[in-house]
């Protein structure tokens, strides 16, 4: 139900304020419904493939057998990227976290592909283009170089997930592996106005540059209470250990108010539709490719969460919940899995772009002052020292 403001109404995290008038994606939180572009997740998952969910969350239309065959190209013959940018990524700590690789190496591109044309269609197909082929390409080549190699070439043989984790280990995954992630991928590329996409919308209406307008929104993403809980949900079932665990977990979780990562969200108030494909997914994966000790611990986790304050608070699996498991038998690593989702999640940020660039106003919302007002310059002599300021380390 659209809750209707007062002018002035302020509310914490502008929850239930809308930001835009949007035709990408529609989610319904009471019934777990989510479209992109009024097609229903559960089909595009078993129907379409991401490339084809990605055209049609960023032109609005399924595309034709032609249509999609010149993008893929387009993207496949994309994919590489300049050495300077390969170089740019061995001068990176091998320690950092991939995700701040990626905002860097996303907002880098900027450099390369600098002519801004936010009127000319072909530069908006060429950004589009680059930027979802080469996202994947930079995780990728990110990983690689950490670990003291270099970055291993797309394969253009392969398609767009297959190829993504073929650059992560030089093997051709095996092609369950491959379909399974491809639907992951599209399980992750649009969510509404969520913090990144948000982000994403901000940027973009300054009329700046896609490549900061995706570099913003990656670093939006990268936080634990958005797309790094998928990282969060893995330790935290590390740490919870067995099916024994769980409970005692949970009970201490609640008696210290503190979140159990993987559960609740803003808007959908039962189980996220997404979860319930990934759950399905991962109990493929695993008769395929064998059964992993943790998915026991998760299934107990959700059942005693449901039970403690599940039905009470509409707390329920959320897209991270199960994905991290998934990835793990694909033999991803665990910083990985947001760099994962930014790869997906490309294609929702760059039809938002597109969506705001046709009806543009900035983004310049207002603020409820609550400082002081008429204060006294104090002399110096007579400041008084902040008790706790922090410290830094030399
Ligand atoms: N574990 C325990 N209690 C929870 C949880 C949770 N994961 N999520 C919400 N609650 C409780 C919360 O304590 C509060 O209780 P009370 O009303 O008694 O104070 C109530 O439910 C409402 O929670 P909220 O934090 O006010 O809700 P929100 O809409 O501001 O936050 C959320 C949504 C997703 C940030 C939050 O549920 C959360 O922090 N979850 C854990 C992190 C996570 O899994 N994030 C991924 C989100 S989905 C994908 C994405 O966006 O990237």
């Amino acid at each position: 139900m659209m809750m209707i403001m007062t002018s002035n109404e302020f509310r914490d995290g502008l929850a239930g304020v809308p930001a835009a008038k949007s035709r990408v994606s529609h989610v319904d939180g009471e019934k777990g419904i989510l479209e992109y572009r009024g097609i229903r997740i559960e089909e595009l998952a078993e129907k379409s493939s991401f490339i084809e969910t990605a055209y049609l969350l960023i032109w609005g239309k399924l595309p034709t057998q032609e249509e999609l065959e010149d993008f893929e190209t387009e993207i496949r013959y994309h994919r590489r990227i300049k050495y300077h940018i390969r170089d740019m990524m061995k001068c990176f700590p091998g320690t950092g976290h991939p995700m701040d690789a990626l905002q860097t190496s996303a907002a880098a591109l900027g450099l390369f592909y600098s002519r801004r044309a936010l009127d000319n269609p072909n530069y908006i197909r060429a950004a589009v283009v680059r930027l979802l082929a080469k996202i994947p390409t930079m995780v990728a080549a990110f990983h690689m170089i950490r670990k003291g190699n270099d970055p291993i070439q797309p394969n253009d043989d392969l398609n767009y997930a297959a190829n993504f984790l073929y650059m992560l280990t030089e093997r051709r995954p095996d092609p369950l592996a491959a379909q399974i992630f491809d639907v992951c991928l599209t399980l992750h590329a649009e969510h509404t106005m969520n913090a990144s996409t948000f982000s994403a919308r901000v940027t973009a209406s300054t009329l700046t540059d896609p490549y900061a307008v995706i570099a913003s929104a990656v670093g939006t993403l990268a936080g634990p209470l958005h797309g790094g809980a998928n990282e969060e949900v893995l330790n935290m079932l590390e740490e919870i250990g067995s099916v024994e665990n769980v409970r005692p977990y949970v009970e201490r979780c609640l008696a210290n108010k503190q979140k159990i990562m993987g559960f609740g969200h803003r808007v959908y108030k039962v189980k996220d539709p997404r979860a319930t494909i990934l759950q399905d997914l991962a109990e493929q994966l695993f008769a395929k490719m064998g059964h992993d000790e943790y998915y026991d611990v998760a299934v107990e986790l959700e059942n005693v969460v449901e039970e403690y304050i599940g039905r009470e608070k509409g707390i329920y699996p959320n897209v991270d919940f199960y994905s991290g498991l998934l990835y793990r038998k694909l033999g991803i690593p665990a910083d990985l899995f947001t760099p994962i989702f930014a790869i997906a999640r490309v294609a929702g940020w760059l039809a938002h772009w597109k969506e705001q660039l046709t009806v543009n106003k900035i983004y310049r919302p207002t603020q409820i002052y609550v400082g002081d007002h008429n204060l006294a310059y104090i002399p110096m002599a007579e400041r008084v020292v902040d008790r706790d300021p922090g410290t830094v380390s030399a």
